[in-house]
Formats: C-alpha cells, sequence, structure tokens
C-alpha cells in the first residue's frame, strides 16, 4: 500500500499559528499554544494538522515568506518547542504536516543575500537574474499581485524574477543545488518526526526557460482593479496572460525526486497545493494527494454546481490518486460567510461540513469552521496584514478611489477577514490573547454570542457537536472513509453519493435547500438530522443524511 492508511483514514485540519492561540501573551498565536489545544483538537476528532509556515519570516506574506527553512520563527517558539508539539501530537495519535514553500524564499534568506551579492557568487543562479532590456525589465510578465514580475537591483545592475511579492523571489528549480538545498530540508523536518509536507505553490515553480513575453496587452493591475471594482472574475485572461509563468509541464518534473526522497522514511505524505490530476503521476511517483478545489470553489449552497465538480473529480482523478476535500483556508473567504443565508446559517453550515468529511478522499477543516467563524470585514486600512490587502489599498488609492471604497474593494481580495484569532470563549479577545492585549488582527465581535468553542462545548445542538459526530461517524464506517464513490441522481435540490468499500455501502444525502424534497430512502438509517418516525418519504429542509445501502457478511 503506497497511500498511507493514516492519511486515508485521517480527519485533517489546518492550523494557522499566528491566529491560533497565544500562550504567552503577546498578541501573536504560538506553538506553545497549538500544544495547549492538543487535547481539544483529539476530543473534536482530528487525526491529522497541517501547519501553516511557523518558520522565521519578516510575515510580509505572513509566513510564506520564509527566511530560514530549518528554524522556528521567535515570536512563535523554538525547534524544542516544534520537538514538544510533534511528541504531544502523536502521543494523541495526531498526525504533523508541515508547510514547504518550494517556489521562492523571501528576500532576507541567506541563500538570497548571497545570490544578490555579486554575479559570480556560487549562489548567483539559485535564483533568475536577468538583463534588462531597452531601459526596462527583460520582458512583459507581471507578478500575480500586480505590477512586473522583475525587480531591478542596483548591487549588480540586474532584474530578479519574482511571481508573487517582490520581497519572495523565486527560486531557480532548474539548478540542480536548489532542489538538494529544498531536499535537504525536507529531510531536517522529517528526522524531527513532521508526517508529511502540504506543498505551497506548485503551479508557478517553472517559467519559460526563453523568457517569451505572454503577448497579453491587458495588466494584472487592470485586471485585479476590475476584479475589486465589480466582482468581476477575469481568471482566463489571467492564466492567459500567465501562460510562460503558470502551470508548465517542467513542473512535474521535480515531484518524483521529492516522492523518492519522502519513500525513504515510512508512512510519510505529500500533498500539493494544486488541483492538477496531473500531480498523481502514476500514483506511486508524484504526489499522494493534491486538493479538490473545484468542489471548494463552488462556495455557496448551490447542489448543480457541487454535483458537477464532484462529478468531475470522479472523472479525472485516476484510480490511485486521492483528494483532499476542503471548505477554505487561509487564502479564502471563511466557509460559513460563503454558505449562511441570514436565515439557516447553522444548518446551511452542517450541510457543507457533512459534504466534506464524507466524500471520497481526506477532509481538511480551516481552523475555526468547526464553530462557524466568519469573515471579519477589515474597516481601517491600518489594519491590513496581508500584503495583497495592503498593495490592493494602495493601487485603489492611487488610481483616484475614495478611502471608503479602497479600503471595501481591498477586503476583497484581502485574506486578513478569514485569518482572525480562533475564538476560544466568551472571555476578553476570545480568550485567544489576555485581557488587554491587542491581537495582531481584530477579533471577530460574534465571539460574544456564541461562536466560540466554551459555548458550543456544552451544547449537543452546536455546530461544533455536529462537527464531532460527522468525525465520530467517518470513523465508525469504513466506506465512509475509505470507499470509492459514485453520484445519485436524485432531485435537483439534493447532493446525494454512494460510498462503497468491499461489504459496505453507505449512502450519503444532502438537502440544499429550506424545502422538503422527495428521495427515495435506503434501508437502514446511520444518521440523520431530523428525526422522524415510520417509513420516510421526503428529505427535510437542510436535512443531512446517512444510510446503508447494503452490507455483505
Ligand atoms: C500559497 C499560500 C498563500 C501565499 C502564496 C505565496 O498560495 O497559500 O497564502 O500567499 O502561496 O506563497
Ligand atoms: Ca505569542
Amino acid at each position: 500500500m503506497t497511500l498511507p492508511a493514516w492519511w486515508q483514514d485521517a480527519v485533517a485540519y489546518q492550523i494557522y499559528p499566528r491566529s491560533f492561540a497565544d500562550s504567552n501573551g503577546d498578541g501573536i498565536g504560538d506553538l506553545q499554544g497549538i500544544i495547549n489545544k492538543l487535547d481539544y483538537l483529539q476530543w473534536l476528532g482530528v487525526t491529522a494538522v497541517w501547519l501553516s509556515p511557523f518558520y522565521p519570516s519578516p510575515q510580509i506574506d505572513v509566513g510564506y515568506d520564509v527566511s530560514d527553512y530549518t528554524d522556528v520563527e521567535p515570536t512563535y517558539g523554538t525547534l524544542a518547542h516544534f520537538d514538544t508539539l510533534i511528541a504531544e501530537a502523536h502521543r494523541r495519535d495526531i498526525r504533523v504536516i508541515l508547510d514547504l514553500v518550494l517556489n521562492h524564499t523571501s528576500d532576507r534568506h541567506a541563500w538570497f543575500q548571497e545570490s544578490k551579492s555579486s554575479k559570480h557568487n556560487p549562489k548567483r543562479d539559485w535564483y533568475l537574474w536577468r538583463a534588462g532590456q531597452n531601459g526596462g525589465p527583460p520582458n512583459d510578465w507581471e507578478a500575480f499581485f500586480g505590477g512586473s514580475a522583475w525587480e531591478f537591483d542596483p548591487i549588480t545592475d540586474e532584474y530578479y524574477y519574482h511571481f508573487f511579492f517582490r520581497s519572495q523571489p523565486d527560486l531557480n528549480w532548474r539548478h540542480p543545488e536548489v532542489r538538494e538545498a529544498i531536499a535537504d530540508v525536507m529531510r531536517f523536518w522529517y528526522e524531527r518526526g513532521a508526517d508529511g509536507f502540504r506543498i505551497d505553490a506548485i503551479d508557478p515553480l517553472f517559467e519559460d526557460a526563453a523568457l517569451r513575453d505572454s503577448g497579453v496587452a491587458e495588466s494584472i493591475t487592470d485586471l485585479w482593479l476590475k476584479y475589486f471594482t465589480s466582482g468581476r472574475n477575469e481568471w482566463k485572461i489571467f492564466r492567459e496572460k500567465f501562460h510562460r509563468q503558470f502551470m508548465l509541464p517542467d513542473n512535474y518534473t521535480v515531484l518524483p525526486a521529492l516522492r523518492d526522497l519522502t519513500n525513504a522514511y515510512p508512512e510519510r505524505i505529500l500533498l500539493g497545493e494544486t488541483d492538477s490530476v496531473l500531480c498523481y503521476g502514476n500514483g506511486e511517483d508524484m504526489l499522494h494527494s493534491v486538493f479538490s478545489f473545484e468542489i471548494t470553489d463552488v462556495a455557496s449552497m448551490n447542489p448543480a454546481r457541487f454535483r458537477e465538480a464532484i462529478q468531475f473529480r470522479i472523472a479525472h482523478v485516476p484510480s490511485r490518486g486521492w483528494d483532499c476535500n476542503t471548505l477554505g483556508s487561509h487564502d479564502r473567504s471563511r466557509a460559513m460567510t460563503c454558505f449562511a443565508d441570514g436565515m439557516d446559517n447553522q444548518a446551511r453550515m452542517q450541510v457543507a461540513l457533512a459534504m466534506t468529511m464524507l466524500l471520497k478522499g481526506t477532509p481538511m477543516f480551516y481552523n475555526g469552521e468547526e464553530i462557524g467563524m466568519e469573515d471579519l470585514p477589515i474597516w481601517d486600512a491600518a489594519l491590513f496584514r496581508d500584503g495583497l490587502g495592503i498593495w490592493a489599498y494602495e493601487t485603489l488609492i492611487a488610481h483616484g478611489y475614495s478611502e471608503a471604497d479602497s479600503i471595501r474593494f481591498a477586503d476583497t481580495v484581502s485574506r486578513d477577514k478569514g485569518r482572525t484569532p480562533m475564538q476560544w470563549n466568551g472571555t476578553a479577545n476570545a480568550g485567544f490573547s489576555p485581557d488587554g492585549i491587542q491581537p495582531w488582527l481584530p477579533v471577530h465581535s460574534n465571539y460574544t454570542v456564541g461562536v466560540n468553542v466554551a459555548a458550543q462545548q456544552p451544547d449537543e445542538k452546536s455546530l461544533l457537536h455536529f462537527f464531532r459526530r460527522m468525525a465520530l461517524l467517518r470513523r465508525e464506517h469504513v466506506a465512509l472513509r475509505r470507499g470509492e464513490m459514485q453520484l445519485i441522481e436524485a432531485d435537483a435540490r439534493i447532493v446525494a453519493f454512494r460510498r462503497e468499500h468491499h461489504s459496505q455501502t453507505c449512502m450519503v444525502a444532502l438537502n440544499m435547500s429550506n424545502e422538503a424534497v422527495p428521495f427515495d430512502f435506503p434501508p437502514t438509517l446511520i444518521f440523520s438530522t431530523h428525526e422522524a418516525e415510520g417509513p420516510r418519504t421526503m428529505l427535510e429542509p437542510y436535512e443531512v443524511y446517512v444510510g446503508i445501502i447494503g452490507e455483505r457478511v
């Protein structure tokens, strides 16, 4: 078996370290804070956590700009805290997956400092340096966050390439020493007990070697401006614009070495931040999992689109692939904000959580989803912490938008709104930081009205309990963990699927509407959000129903 059973069976949970739990009262989450919450995660039914980067970083991209791959950001703790975290997590049967940023480092990383120091430095070609052309950058490529992808550096009179912020220079993946250096990083953490990696930003790893122009005249900044102000998603033009910088076939060539290295350590996994099924390779030679972002992207109670996205994954994921299903992350609007309609918020969120928990694949929940945390719109430009929000705000101001509009539009793209501190209880700062401390991002005020762990823990009807019940259901039924999946034809308001494993076949039916809908029920009920006497013919509004179709002995 090349896919470790623990990963297949896992209920995974993304921890955003800066916002999870602040143990020392400086307003910033830390590793000790995570250690303190492991009992909670175990109670919840979580069996694997993915930690967003906790490495030393200037925090322009909140840790996705790494300045040292093999240490811990001092505000988060030390390597000794990391070792304790691993030991304490493993003691509770919780695996720990780390974040591996391959595409770029911080410009403060020692590798880049050396690389930029001289054209003859041995690390010069670890990054992409080019001479300018006609007094400008080497070509027309732009960065994902707008502006030229080339940054001029006066020390050597050349430009370096960056797909994200200018403080995130891209590594040159064509250089064997870069591959070796990253392999050393992986070994370092595997030796310390890490159970795998979530590999960040695979799609922009390689660029066209000949540096040919994109040829697309429209600028990324203009596309973003259109998106901010009209909400119109120009993803197609984005893709066209980036076709020489994004999703190149070369990307797949780095994966086999990562897999080989990983295979040398038992039971480790690689999860890619991509939905490209090509990253599965032949099932043995590339990644163990990728995210099913088509499903995540639905981000609304839309059964037709969910069925379409699920069918797409069923049709395209190779038989040895194993998707990771998710409702959100630190890069997206919070699930509750996407699914709530102001009337049946919890019921709708339950439907979304149940779907994610019971689809084929490993579910990955973003911290706070289990209590229904919502986006917190940023109301003051000084509160933006996400470089993307800051950049958007400054760009809008520079284009003549009013202060209020600039904040409002920048907030649509800033990821701060979904990164606010975890809400633990009803005391000041939601128990994230002590009273009197100002957390790095403001706390959502709804912690005072029940959106916190302590309020929901004793309440069997809470979203938190529903989450825990679903995690248990998954654990108790092998078909719900490992079974194959098929959609079931049903009323247009329903998403229903079958999960079949050897002797057991389960079915999951989710009513995504506020009306009772006729449904053909299986013989045996395992779980329902609605209690009913006698034989049933209607799925109740927003009902989550799980039954057994057949069990052979
Ligand atoms: C990934 C991360 C995101 C980050 C980007 C650049 O998409 O999830 O937070 O900004 O990579 O590293
Ligand atoms: Ca702290």
